[in-house]
């Protein structure tokens, strides 16, 4: 099944059953909302209404929506993990429970995408201090023959240190050779692709639940991680989401397998990110952006690279369409973003990276400089770091790179 095929017979499924497809929002979080930087889930978008707030959609819901974890930085070159990547959610608002959750999401897996009983296995909530085990999900699986296992906090979704959260069951797929074995938390090859979140609390600043006023339940299934397994691919890098990329940059750069996932992963976000509105700065989302690209530029530039320019502008317009952030694309996904508050062409996003660039290039010859003349035998330790950072402006990033 191809990225397209996957999507429609996901949303197609909800829509089956009643669920209205909202459009990808922004990947920046709603006005008002400053608890995390950028949307990092589905759900993000809905906080107000897994709250109690109605909807003007209804009460079932289901969407594919752009996110960025920047918690995953440092493990982009695996195999599976992307700073941007898009969710399938769906979600009932104080509409039908958690059992019929799992129950459609496992058909869907069986039916939809032709999964064999068994390569699932799954985990639920068994309990802890604050609240007992999911009775709900562990009977709903039993009933439907799925094996269970029964973990503590892992079990346990929020989507920050407050607000709406509670017991989740998290849906595995075996990805190993050879016969299933072993449980999700004992074995990396059970691969964990669906979570389904019974939203029914809302945590305190002081730490304490409260349950909310109706049960909800979030769902969220990482698009390139289920594809990587539909198609039987080692990695997302594999996936037909990737196709163009795979393609044009090894002609690029002759990069190792890990640096080139890094710089296929960060060259793509930079470009959703500033699609979505954002400039690279020393600050907040705009520091985000300016470590991704900087991140590419320092693989380039220590391997004797060319640099950006290269890029072909196809990238850029195949990146923007497939986010559905194109002005004239209708993307891969679900239409067009809803904020309609920046009007980003690939020219000008091109032009953005290159101008952040010829920033990067500037500082290294200016480091270059300020570390020429620096006393022999001095040690680049903290002290110094700051030093060079405070009194010359060289972010310890450019001094790293220029002391490789
Ligand atoms: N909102 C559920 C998840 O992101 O796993």
């Amino acid at each position: 099944m191809n990225t397209h095929e996957t999507i429609s017979t996901f949303l197609d499924f909800y829509r089956e059953h009643g669920h209205e497809i909202s459009p990808s929002q922004s990947l920046l979080p709603p006005h008002g909302d400053d608890s995390v930087l950028f949307t990092t889930s589905g759900m993000h978008h809905l906080t107000p209404h897994l709250l109690g707030r109605p909807h003007p959609l209804g009460r079932r819901l289901s969407s594919v929506q752009r996110c960025l974890r920047t918690t995953d930085l440092d493990e982009v070159g695996d195999p599976t993990h992307l700073t941007v990547f898009e969710m399938l959610g769906s979600w009932s608002l104080g509409d039908y429970g958690g059992g019929q959750s799992l129950r459609w999401g496992h058909r869907l897996l069986r039916e939809g995408f032709g999964l064999p009983p068994e390569s699932l296995y799954v985990t639920v909530f068994g309990g802890d201090d604050q609240t007992g085990p999911d009775v709900e999900s562990l009977h709903t699986w039993q009933d439907l023959g799925v094996p269970v296992e029964l973990l503590g906090k892992d079990n346990w979704w929020s989507n920050g240190p407050t607000g709406p959260c509670g017991p989740d069951s998290e849906i595995f797929v075996w990805t190993g050779s050879g016969v299933p074995r072993d449980t999700p938390s004992t074995n990396p090859d059970w691969v964990e692709v669906w979570n389904h979140v019974m939203m029914r609390f809302e945590r305190l600043p002081d730490g304490s639940l409260v349950p909310l006023p109706r049960l909800s339940v979030d769902t969220g299934m990482g698009l390139e991680r289920l594809l990587t397994v539909l198609q039987g691919k080692d990695s997302v890098y594999e996936t037909d989401v990737f196709e163009p990329w795979q393609q044009t940059v090894p002609t690029l750069w002759p990069l190792d397998t890990r640096e080139h996932r890094v710089v296929v992963d960060h060259l793509r976000s930079g470009i959703v990110v500033i699609g979505d509105g954002v400039q690279p700065s020393n600050t907040g989302r705009g520091y985000v952006l300016r470590r991704l690209l900087r991140r590419v530029l320092t693989i380039l530039w220590s391997g004797n690279h060319p640099l950006l320019d290269e890029l072909p502008l196809d990238l850029y317009i195949h990146t923007l369409d497939h986010f559905g952030q194109s002005q004239t694309g209708t993307g891969t996904g679900i239409g067009t973003r809803t904020d309609t508050s920046t009007s980003v062409t690939p020219e000008n996003i091109r032009h953005v990276i290159l101008d952040e660039q010829r920033r990067f290039l500037q500082m290294l010859d200016r480091g270059h400089k300020v570390l020429s003349r620096r006393p022999r035998g001095q040690v680049l330790d903290g002290p110094t770091l700051r030093f060079l950072h405070e009194t010359h402006g060289l972010p310890p990033e450019i001094v790293e790179v220029l002391s490789l």
